[in-house]
């Protein structure tokens, strides 16, 4: 459930017209709903609600800081992959002991820079970042909180671009020499080790391959055990699958998610942390957009719009289905199109749907794309020289600008040209 709605006929956001957005902002625009970001971080503490945990969002999903703070203050932690994504989680106000440091490939200043500032959990993924982290820590005279990240070997059976948990994939590290890479952190100064991860991939519209996963790491967790490691906390990764809206997929509920955790490793005593992103801001977002041009080609239509692949990439990178709706609502008995829906970037890749049967929509109308809260804004760039998109909450009635469009000016002024020019 979200609230992008149609009411007398027109969408809003909440109670906020998105028309009345388009005017004041411009498009392309991204717009967040408050309410629906609150509500799916909800579902997660609730789904856990069974025992001790946190709910960490996956900042990389939508790192805005006003998105963060407002998850912050309805109890979420974070979860980043960079020292960008630090000190975002720290610009929101998130304490360094509810912020989880991922990713495969932490440099010495960032590590540095968490256990300076603070931090909940490291989650190691090599042996070599096993001992670059203890050096750091050991230099600064600190113990990193550590947890290993554990390669399942487990098909999450999503699109192969965000698929992590298959032991071909660079993640982790091998579930059969976790036991050794245990060892190893228990050896080495400015390491103590709390806990064991796992992430699988995301986009997972199916309970078996966590189910197998979390039982891999219920199985290790026994094993770290008897081998004398104290594991207090499990990190069970993000992941679950949303409906994108015409996509015919139907993901497993956050409930259902949380019970597996509980069936799965509940027994184990430990601290749950989990790490969604999408499903908390996939839903919560919408991208709008404006009709440049309705142009006819050879044998098809085109939609022009003037959001582009810099704006949105999932369908360029990932195939991936967005819905595309009027912002006016078009009566059930309107007549129809096929449109090729594209965007201005200067690349036959910039197409966000082919073939999509919509209302007939002309010049100047808006329209929205759903389910782009999450992966959208946060991946836009500024290619073909289009200054980064901006972002706008709503709450209740009320919208704010949380980042505001570039001027070209700013823009152009990061490049700089040396003196030999
Ligand atoms: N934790 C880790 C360690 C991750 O790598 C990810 C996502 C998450 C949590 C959050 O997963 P989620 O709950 O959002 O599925 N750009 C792609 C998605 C890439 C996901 C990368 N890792 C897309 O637009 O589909």
């Amino acid at each position: 459930m979200d609230h992008f709605v149609y009411r007398a006929g027109r969408l809003w956001a909440e109670d906020v017209p998105l028309a009345e957005i388009a005017e004041a902002v411009g498009t392309p625009v991204y717009v967040y709903s408050d309410a629906t970001l609150r509500r799916h971080l909800g579902l997660f503490q609730e789904a856990l609600d069974w025992g001790p945990h946190l709910v960490c969002f996956a900042v990389k999903a939508c790192g805005n800081v006003a998105v963060l703070r407002l998850l912050a203050e309805a109890g979420a932690g974070m979860d980043v992959v960079s020292e960008g994504e630090w000190r975002r989680a720290r610009a929101a106000g998130v304490p360094g002991e509810r912020i989880v440091f991922s990713g495969v490939g932490k440099t010495r200043a960032e590590l540095r820079c968490a256990l300076a500032g603070g931090v909940r959990q490291i989650n190691v993924e090599s042996e070599p970042e096993l001992r670059a982290l203890s050096a750091v820590a050991a230099a600064m005279g600190l113990e990193a909180p550590v947890a290993i990240r554990v390669n399942p070997d487990v098909d999450a059976r999503t699109h192969p671009k965000i698929a992590t948990g298959l032991s071909g994939t660079k993640f982790g590290i091998p579930a059969a020499r976790a036991r050794e890479a245990y060892r190893l952190a228990a050896s080495l100064p400015g390491i103590r080790v709390v806990g064991v991860d796992v992430h699988i991939g995301s986009q997972i519209t199916d309970l078996a391959p966590f189910e197998a996963a979390f039982r891999r790491v219920a199985e290790l967790t026994e094993a770290l055990r008897a081998d004398g490691h104290r594991i207090e906390r499990l990190d069970l990764g993000g992941g679950l699958g949303i409906p994108y809206a015409g996509s015919g997929e139907v993901p497993p509920l956050p409930r259902d998610w949380g019970a597996a955790i509980r069936r799965t490793v509940g027994h184990l005593g430990c601290e749950v942390t989990v790490e969604p992103g999408r499903l908390i801001a996939g839903n919560a977002g919408v991208l709008l957009s404006r009709v440049l041009y309705v142009k006819e080609g050879e044998g098809r239509d085109f939609l022009i719009l003037d959001a582009g692949m810099n704006d949105l990439v999932r369908p360029a990178l990932y195939d991936a289905h967005h819905d595309i709706v009027p912002e006016t609502e078009a009566p059930p008995d309107a007549p129809r199109r096929v449109f090729d829906v594209v965007g201005p970037v200067c690349e036959t890749g910039d197409i966000f749907a082919r073939g999509r049967e919509m209302p007939v929509l002309a010049e100047g109308d808006l329209v929205a794309f759903r389910s782009a809260g999450a992966y959208g804004a946060a991946m836009a760039s500024e290619y073909n020289s289009r200054p980064l998109v901006p972002e706008v909450l709503v709450r209740r009635d009320q919208f704010a600008v949380i980042r505001r469009r570039p001027t070209f000016d700013e823009m152009i002024a990061r490049d700089s040209v040396p003196p030999w020019l």
